[in-house]
């Protein structure tokens, strides 16, 4: 089967000609018809999960797609050959991810049905950004009244962070860079648009008593610090997805602080299936390419200025 994947850590991702895998117990062969991008990737073919959990090479890129449930192995009754399945592919001891003709999953897995109407790249957009953005915004506990800074809104998670907060009932801030992501942001939901740069005094003028939350999708640790000033305390919220804080010393500034790690689920994927079938929910695709240009679309996730979520054609 064709796919992309790397020799070894930090090796360009090649197209290769690899064995299809074959379904043992309790495990499902999909055939995939596309892939989503996200930047966990590349980081992980650069040994971001090195040391702690065992890794096959050649290693397939990818964890999200799509696809269509192709055989089932002993023991799977949850799904069918011909069903439209969507979710989490990466199965990194045995080799194996999403950017591929053919991919393995369990029951167990965060593999659910497709919508009826949802195009097979606009549902491997969803998974892994998607989730994190809903279980983000839960974690922080974003409710009605408060005002929420999400920085990053443009990416993959960001732009499903922005509705879900909108849809809670928080005035939502959003950073973005150039007019038409502005005009985006505040399309999703946004009230407020901000620059990128230095946040916290413009926030401050905006939100005198400091926003309620901040879900952060790109700072490491200097950069959150910048923003701190500007977080309403006691009782404020600080989220990131980059394990960029330390929960301990915010506490101590009256400030939660949430290093958060994506758990995805089928049960999850069902919820965002309904929302996005009944139109409370957009992922928006900003490029579209063929497995081939894995290579080249990674290297252009990774130069920065997502407009949300990268997706492969297979
Ligand atoms: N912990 C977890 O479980 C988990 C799960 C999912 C994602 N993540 C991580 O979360 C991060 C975001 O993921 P993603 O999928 O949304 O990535 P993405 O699609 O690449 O989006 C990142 C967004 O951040 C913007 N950005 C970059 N620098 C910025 C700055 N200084 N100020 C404001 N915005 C800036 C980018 O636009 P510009 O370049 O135009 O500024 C882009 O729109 C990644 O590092 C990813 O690895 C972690």
């Amino acid at each position: 089967m064709r796919a992309v994947a790397v020799a070894e850590f930090g090796a360009v991702p090649e197209v290769m000609d690899l064995p299809a895998p074959v379904p043992g117990p309790g495990e499902f062969l999909v055939h995939l018809r596309a892939a989503g991008v996200n930047p966990f990737d590349w980081k992980v073919a650069e040994g971001l999960l090195r040391g702690a959990v065992p890794h096959a090479f050649p290693l397939i890129l990818g964890s999200d797609g799509a696809g269509t449930v192709h055989s089932v192995g002993p023991g799977v009754t949850a799904f069918r050959p011909g069903e439209r399945v969507y979710g989490q592919f990466l199965r990194l001891p045995r080799g194996l991810g999403s950017y591929a003709e053919y991919a393995l999953a369990t029951e167990e897995d965060a593999v659910a049905r497709m919508p009826e109407q949802m195009l097979f790249t606009r549902a491997a957009a969803v998974p892994t950004a998607t989730m994190t953005a809903y279980g983000l915004v839960e974690a922080a506990g974003v409710d009605t009244g408060q005002k929420v800074l999400v920085v990053g809104g443009t990416g993959g998670v960001g732009q499903s962070v922005v509705q879900f907060a909108r849809d809670r009932g928080a005035t939502v801030l959003a950073t973005a860079a150039g007019d038409r992501s502005r005009e985006w942001m505040r399309h999703l939901g946004a009230s407020e648009v901000l620059d990128p740069g230095p946040l916290a005094e413009r926030l401050l003028e905006l939100c005198p008593d400091g926003v309620h939350t901040v879900i952060d999708l790109v700072h490491g640790a200097e950069g959150v610090a910048e923003l701190l000033p500007a977080v309403h305390r006691p009782g404020g919220t600080v989220a990131s997805t980059l394990g960029a804080l330390d929960p301990e010393e915010l506490r101590g500034r009256g400030i939660t602080g949430i290093n958060y790690s994506n758990r995805g689920s089928a049960r999850l994927l069902a919820v965002l299936a309904d929302l996005i079938g009944a139109g409370r929910l957009q992922v928006h695709i900003d490029h579209e390419a063929p497995l081939e240009e894995a290579p080249s679309a990674l290297a252009r996730l990774r130069e920065g200025g997502a407009r949300g979520k990268t997706v492969l054609r297979i």
